[in-house]
């Protein structure tokens, strides 16, 4: 496999990340999620006056993908706000886990064309829930 193009990577999270609607946080994410095959797909946050029902970047480009037809994907960038690069929520971590178990993840600062940090899902989400446990 060719080497992650982190800048371009993160050059489309950042992208998506100003479409954001985040009105009661303020805090807007951006995801941009590259497929095994090679396309990008993006999502960013979308919350709602019922907190909980509020959706993250990165589900939001993994429901991307799957809409797409496709069900792998290599990598990840995250853009947030400084002055800290901020890992995916425990909820995206299961969720990417689902479809890109070998995932890395680059997060970034708006702003800034390449990651702060990359790091393996897998160091993320050491273990994860498997389908495995349900099938036997
Ligand atoms: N958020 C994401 O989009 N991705 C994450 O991994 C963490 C949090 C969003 C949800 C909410 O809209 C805002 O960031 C603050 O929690």
């Amino acid at each position: 496999m060719t080497a992650v193009d982190w800048t371009a990577l993160v050059g489309r999270a950042t992208q998506v990340r100003e479409h954001a609607y985040a009105p009661y946080s303020g805090y807007r994410v951006g995801a941009a999620l590259l497929a095994a095959d090679g396309r990008v797909f993006v999502g960013c946050n979308v919350e709602n006056a019922s907190y909980g029902a509020t959706s993250c970047a990165e589900r939001g480009a993994v429901a991307a993908m799957v809409a797409a037809g496709v069900r792998a994907a290599v990598a990840v960038a995250v853009v947030t706000q400084g002055p800290e690069a901020a890992a995916p929520c425990g909820i995206c971590r299961q969720v990417l886990a689902e479809l890109a178990p070998g995932l890395e993840v680059g997060m970034a600062i708006a702003g800034e064309p390449a990651p702060r940090r990359v790091v393996s899902l897998a160091e993320l989400l050491p273990e994860a829930f498997t389908g495995k446990m349900v099938t036997g």
